[in-house]
């Protein structure tokens, strides 16, 4: 089963962190937004071009498979909104480490990536969905990590301290 999930909003640092933490405690990586292309063969945008419903749907079949596996694992950042994931994260005995990040800090970071994010084109849409959801980070995850002033490896050097 897997050892460690990274979980967190967009923007959060689980794609930056996740390969570095597992580099450190020897561990293969797994990124679930990577897994559901390589799995569906359709990208993130083709998915969600069926309806969020649909992006949902094959994102929880892709981590019921993946959870299977020893490693660390970054979850997409509406993963733990599905009740069935939680219960699913939280029955998996890995670490769930929420990463945490500032408004602004996501937003910088969001704006820096060609990654599109169907869900969030403004600011605003950014601050709502991101306190919609901040329970749900809080209901899965068993160790908090603030991102926002800190190196990546200050942030895996933390991480692989506490788990
Ligand atoms: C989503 C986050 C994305 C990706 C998809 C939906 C979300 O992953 O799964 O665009 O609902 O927050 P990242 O958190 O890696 O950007």
């Amino acid at each position: 089963m897997m050892d460690i999930v990274l979980t967190g909003f967009m923007g959060s640092g689980k794609t930056t962190i996740g390969p570095l933490l597992a580099q450190e405690l020897r561990l293969p990586f797994f990124d679930l937004d990577v897994q559901i292309v390589q799995l569906t063969g359709c990208s993130i945008v083709e998915l969600f071009e069926d309806g969020e419903n649909y992006f949902r749907q094959k994102e929880q079949e892709v981590l019921q498979k993946v959870i299977k596996q020893p490693g660390v694992l970054a979850l997409g950042g509406g993963t733990p909104t599905r009740p069935s994931n939680r219960e699913l994260l939280r029955h998996s005995g890995a670490q769930i480490i929420l990463l945490e990040a500032q408004i602004q800090t996501i937003w910088q970071r969001l704006q820096q990536t060609q990654v599109q994010r169907p869900l969030v084109q403004t600011k605003d849409q950014l601050v709502a969905l991101k306190k919609q959801r901040q329970k749900n980070y809080q209901q899965v995850a068993n160790l908090c990590v603030q991102t926002d002033n800190y190196t990546p490896q200050q942030v895996v050097k933390q991480i692989a301290e506490q788990v």
